[in-house]
């Protein structure tokens, strides 16, 4: 990409200044007592410096920390006013300023782009009613379906405590302790495994939502943002030379491509399930190791997304950028998936612990078609105190803001007893009949390449009953599957 040309420092215009904007005289040389004398404390330019590089790292995020994300807005090609009342969603050729955030799981902040793992897709639509985060991954399942699991599957994938580095032994150990991750562990030793970009690549909800339309009535429904550029993955090996050589190249892909005004874009389609028929479908339609098959919910067209400007600074707007599952606008709502129940209350508790409690008034994060009128002040750098004279308690006398009466969804009924509870099972659940038909539907080459991914890492692990019980799950889903990988398996072992 073309740098801009330096201008010769005696024709700069603008005089340089300490962060409370007085001049430096000297951007080069620190003060001292004499030519030769050590640093003087007085020298409040190095003294600031200095400190500020020591502050210039925040913690990363926990999950998901190296990511890439850009601007664009999302417009709505086709009527779905019968199943939500989402004003963005409310009128075919409405548009809606989006940000993006595209994400490795796993690694830490600094891995390579080219990694098998999983891939967020996470977007905040700045809506006239508030801003709606959805955020989702670039697959239609999720490895686990309770929270109480998750810190456990995450430990498990990333830097083991001892050696400091991904260990298979981990992260198969503790596949074979979870079976309901075979369908989407099935879908990452595939051939998406490895997006050849984030442009190229699709997007799920993942998780089943809750509509709600202006009668009242109730649908659940999954989002599926097709990529409009083709779906390009690389192999295996592709991916690890990549890895090496390029590790950022998918923060490269996008970065210039929107550049250059190629603009990467998605079709929206949603599939819609009537909540009534939520209890009697075959799959527990709130299990998020499960996809609804196209012949019974098939897909309907939305709108697209479209990504069209980087932005400006990647700490302030990408690192600094925060979503949660539960920033929901009227008509858009959480289902009663204990995943995604669990991610309600995580991402706004990362976020505080993150970006602290007023991470919500930094400009990537702030509502840009509304604005937030709350009782809410003070906290570490609070910005925004709502107008002079504005109370901070409610009810007032004053014409301070005041709740809507309005819920944002259609109630739902309930029954049973709190305790600890097993997901309900519909009756064509299981944890491997999904990852079965997948494996089906794959060709003879796909199948082969599968294998041999899965026999790669499998074929790494040191204890044989971690081996042999993920075997079992890959011989449950399919009894050709299973002898495949054991074949490839003693194979790679042998020799
Ligand atoms: C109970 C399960 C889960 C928990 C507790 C959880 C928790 C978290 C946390 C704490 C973060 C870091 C947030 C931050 O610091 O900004 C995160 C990031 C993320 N998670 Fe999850 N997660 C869960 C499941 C999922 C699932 C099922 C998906 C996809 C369907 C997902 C997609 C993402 C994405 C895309 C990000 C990165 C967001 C960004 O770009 O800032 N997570 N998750």
């Amino acid at each position: 990409m073309p740098q801009p040309t330096p201008t010769p420092r005696a024709a700069r215009p603008r005089t340089l200044t300490t962060e409370s904007g007085a001049p430096v005289s000297d951007n080069q040389n620190a003060a001292t007592a004499g030519a030769g004398g050590p640093l003087l404390l007085q020298d409040q330019h190095l003294l600031e410096k200095l400190a500020r590089f020591n502050r210039e790292r925040i913690p990363e995020r926990v999950v998901h920390a190296r990511g890439s994300g850009a601007y664009g807005y999302f417009e709505v090609t086709d009527d779905v006013t019968a199943y939500t009342s989402a004003h963005f969603l409310g009128a075919v050729g409405r548009r809606t300023e989006t940000f993006a955030r595209f994400s490795t799981v796993a690694d830490n902040l600094g891995g390579p782009d080219a990694a098998r793992d999983p891939r967020g897709f996470a977007l905040k639509f700045y809506t006239e009613e508030g801003n709606y985060d959805l955020v989702g991954n670039n697959t239609p399942v999720f490895f686990i379906k309770d929270p109480l699991k998750f810190p456990d599957f995450i430990h498990s994938q990333k830097r083991d405590p001892f050696t400091g580095k991904q260990e298979p032994d981990n992260v198969w150990d503790f596949w074979a302790h979870s079976p309901e991750a075979t369908h989407q562990v099935t879908w990452l030793m595939g051939d998406r495994g490895i997006p050849a970009s984030y442009r190229h690549m699709n997007g799920y909800g993942s998780h089943t939502y809750q509509w709600t339309n202006a009668e009242g009535e109730a649908f659940y429904v999954k989002y599926h943002f097709k990529t409009n550029q083709g779906i390009r993955s690389l192999s295996s090996e592709q991916g690890a030379e990549l890895a090496g050589t390029d590790p950022n190249s998918h923060q490269t892909d996008l970065l210039q491509s929107i550049e250059r005004g190629v603009y990467p874009s998605w079709t929206l389609h949603v599939q819609v399930m009537p909540a009534d028929e939520a209890d009697g479908y075959r799959f527990n339609p709130f299990d998020v190791t499960k996809v609804w098959p196209h012949e019974d919910y098939p897909l309907r067209r939305v709108g697209r997304l479209v990504l069209d400007r980087n932005p400006d600074n990647v700490f302030a707007e990408v690192e600094q950028s925060a979503f949660s599952p539960n920033n929901f606008v009227p008509g858009v709502g959480p289902s009663p998936d204990k995943m995604l129940q669990g991610r309600l209350f995580a991402y706004a508790d990362a976020h505080r612990y993150r970006l602290g409690v007023n991470h919500t008034q930094l400009p990537v994060n702030a509502p840009k078609a509304t604005t937030a009128r709350n009782y809410g002040r003070d906290g570490l750098m609070a910005a925004n105190a709502q107008g002079r004279h504005a109370k901070n308690y409610e009810p007032n006398s004053y014409d301070g803001p005041a709740e809507s009466g309005s819920p944002l969804s259609a109630p739902r009924p309930l029954s049973g007893w709190t305790g600890t509870h097993e997901a309900p099972q519909h009756t064509k659940d299981d944890d491997f009949f999904q990852a079965g038909e997948l494996y089906r539907l794959m060709s003879e080459e796909e199948r082969g390449r599968l294998v041999a991914n899965i026999a790669g890492g499998l074929s790494q692990v040191a204890r044989d009953d971690v081996i042999e019980r993920n075997l079992d799950h890959f011989r449950a889903a399919d009894p050709e599957y299973g002898a495949r990988v054991e074949e490839a398996v003693r194979e790679l072992r042998e020799g």
